[in-house]
């Protein structure tokens, strides 16, 4: 009897190893971030065409539920662009009406971002299976961070000719597994930026990494600059210390 039960769970076990051993992806490309570095900071104007491509390509598949629309004044938007941002977007009333009936209404500043599908399962059944991440702290849950994403984002290709793929899944080389269920997102000309700028696919592919990392990482500013504060203050402080000393020593021979 014990001896079924472990053998079963050595078949289940077996059994749930993946079909086939998923590829090394390939390394990310190194891009030139402006938010990098010990002074980064981050290109404003950068931030609002991703935060466009956002809103017209991805949001169709992806929420970002940790973000309120009124954060995106930190972008550079006046608080009368926020309010009729949110308002294209309808809400559930947190109290029900006079009837105890419960209502949609425009969405406010204070509101979190709507997703696009109301729960998980009819995320995965409108994508072939698959789940469409959340995308408010994807920046910091991938290993490899913008750089990952922009290459995940700018990198699909067309599959060797060798490999055997389900014609639901896509040849991407910096995807682990090389097979992504998500349709490639960008193509040239997906938006059109309001400031001019040629919406090239690694055009499209920086810009909204640049709006996830942001997303991720809204006081990175912030703390770089404390960060260089502090680094200045202990380099002065080192300095008075070491001219204290030797005044206090000078007397003694
Ligand atoms: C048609 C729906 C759809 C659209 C539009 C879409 N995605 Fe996706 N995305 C998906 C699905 C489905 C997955 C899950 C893929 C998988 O697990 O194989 C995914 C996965 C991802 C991932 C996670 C990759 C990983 O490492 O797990 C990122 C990042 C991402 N999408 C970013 C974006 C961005 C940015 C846009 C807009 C430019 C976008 N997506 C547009 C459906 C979509």
């Amino acid at each position: 009897m014990k001896k079924a039960l472990i053998l079963g769970l050595v078949a289940c076990s077996l059994m749930a190893a993946p079909v086939q051993a998923a590829e090394d992806a390939e390394a990310p490309k190194s891009v030139d971030w402006s938010f990098d570095g010990i002074f980064g900071h981050y290109d404003r104007a950068s931030l609002q065409r991703g935060m466009q491509v956002y809103k017209e390509v991805c949001a169709a598949c992806h929420g970002m539920r940790l973000l309120a629309y009124r954060n995106l004044m930190d972008l550079g938007y006046s608080e009368a662009q926020v309010k009729a941002f949110a308002s294209q977007y309808e809400v559930q009333n947190e109290d029900p009406n006079d009837e105890g009936e419960m209502f949609n209404r425009p969405a406010l500043p204070s509101d979190r971002f709507v997703s696009p599908f109301p729960n998980e399962q009819a995320a995965r059944a409108s994508n072939g299976g698959a789940l469409p991440p959340d995308l408010s702290l994807i920046v910091k849950a991938r290993a490899g961070g913008a750089d990952y994403i922009y290459s995940v984002l700018s990198g699909y290709a067309e599959a060797p000719k060798d490999l055997k793929k389900p014609d639901t899944l896509h040849y991407n080389p910096y995807f682990p597994g090389q097979l992504i269920a998500m349709p490639p997102p960008l193509t040239e000309g997906a938006v059109e930026y309001a400031d001019g700028t040629k919406a090239t696919v690694d055009q499209l592919s920086y810009d909204v990494t640049n709006f996830l990392t942001w997303a991720s990482s809204p006081k990175l500013e912030a703390q770089k600059s404390t960060g260089f504060k502090v680094v200045l203050f202990l380099l002065v402080f080192t300095g008075l210390l070491i001219a204290v000393k030797k005044k206090v020593w000078s007397a003694v021979h």
